[in-house]
């Protein structure tokens, strides 16, 4: 009989990742499904694990990997993976898998459902109602900004980004992106036009960014960046929080530039009542829901369990990390 190798899963999954693993792997996992696995937790589950199945609350880090002599194989689920140190797994050849494609549809609706809510200012009507103080129609009553027709500038067209462009065909927009570099297929595919970062932020009406967190992308959106944007645009960030200098976008808002934001990520998560983007009326939060649909949450996991079971086996999948 074969042998099962061992691996370690830091939160119970829906059932039929879970099915999976257990068919080709001998399992165990912290037996949780809403709070994250504790540190020394962590540290004794993997020293035995030549597979890690692990989610975005994890910080896999050197002393994870000195933890884990057998580890061959760490599946994330998840698209963005800034929270595990890749050279600690390069040093050890680990290989790493995430879960791409799977949740690209679901949070480009989320990204919309932001910018809809805070240019409409869905969110303050709706407190506006439960509070009592919905008064007889004025013509100025609750108005806020248009998006059918105006410029949408993504900051980070990959799947994601792309996604939430191709939405904004849908509602007549003039469609502009920033990435490292320009991509003829965005000008072929989507009529998308390439912009420097600077250019594209006075331009855009509607700012949402998809970019992955890296060296080279943490604290890109500051006051500078801020005070290029139109009086009126809407600035949206369903990536990572730290892309953003939180305070400084604090200070931008209630300066009135940009007009309103929607954000699904924060600097450090989660965020409390007291937080003060809370105090302020042009937000609309939600919490780090971007990939958050029944379907794709299950497509994720059993995603991730499938990259790690073929890691584990030698067999190819298209989700690694290069
Ligand atoms: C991701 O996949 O990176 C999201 O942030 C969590 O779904």
């Amino acid at each position: 009989m074969k042998i099962k190798p061992p691996i370690f899963v830091t939160r119970r999954l829906p059932d039929p990742a879970m099915a999976i693993l257990a068919e080709h792997c001998t399992v165990s996992w912290w037996d949780q499904v809403e709070m994250p696995i504790p540190r020394d937790e962590l540290l004794r589950g993997v020293a035995a694990a030549e597979g890690l199945l692990c989610l975005i609350t994890d910080r896999i880090d050197a002393e994870v990997i000195a933890a884990a002599p057998r580890l061959c194989a760490v599946s994330i689920m998840a698209v963005g993976y800034d929270n595990i140190d890749r050279a600690a797994l390069a040093a050890r050849g680990i290989t790493l898998t995430n879960t791409p494609d799977v949740l690209t549809e679901t949070t480009a609706d989320l990204a919309w459902a932001l910018l809809l809510a805070a240019a409409r200012r869905v969110v303050e009507g709706h407190k506006l109602i439960e509070r009592g103080e919905w008064g007889p129609w004025h013509p100025l009553q609750m108005v806020g900004q248009d998006i059918y027709g105006r410029v949408l500038g993504v900051v980070g067209a990959g799947r994601i980004g792309q996604a939430v462009l191709r939405r904004g065909r849908g509602f007549g927009m003039r469609l502009i992106y920033h990435n490292r570099r320009p991509n003829p297929i965005l000008a072929a595919e989507l009529g998308a036009e390439y912009r420097p970062l600077n250019d594209l932020l006075a331009e855009s009406d509607a700012v949402v960014v998809t970019a992955p967190l890296t060296d080279e992308t943490r604290g890109m959106f500051g006051s500078a960046q801020f005070a290029l944007m139109k009086p009126a645009s809407i600035f949206v960030n369903v990536a990572r929080g730290p892309l953003v200098r939180e305070d400084e976008l604090v200070a931008a808002l209630r300066a009135g530039r940009p007009w309103a934001a929607g954000l699904d990520v924060f600097d450090r998560e989660p965020i409390g009542p007291d937080h003060p983007l809370l105090a302020l009326p042009n937000v609309v939060l939600t919490p780090h829901i971007g990939s958050a649909s029944v379907a794709t949450r299950v497509r994720m996991a059993t995603l991730a369990a499938e990259n790690l079971v073929a890691v584990l086996s030698g067999r190819a999948t298209p989700h690694i990390v290069k």
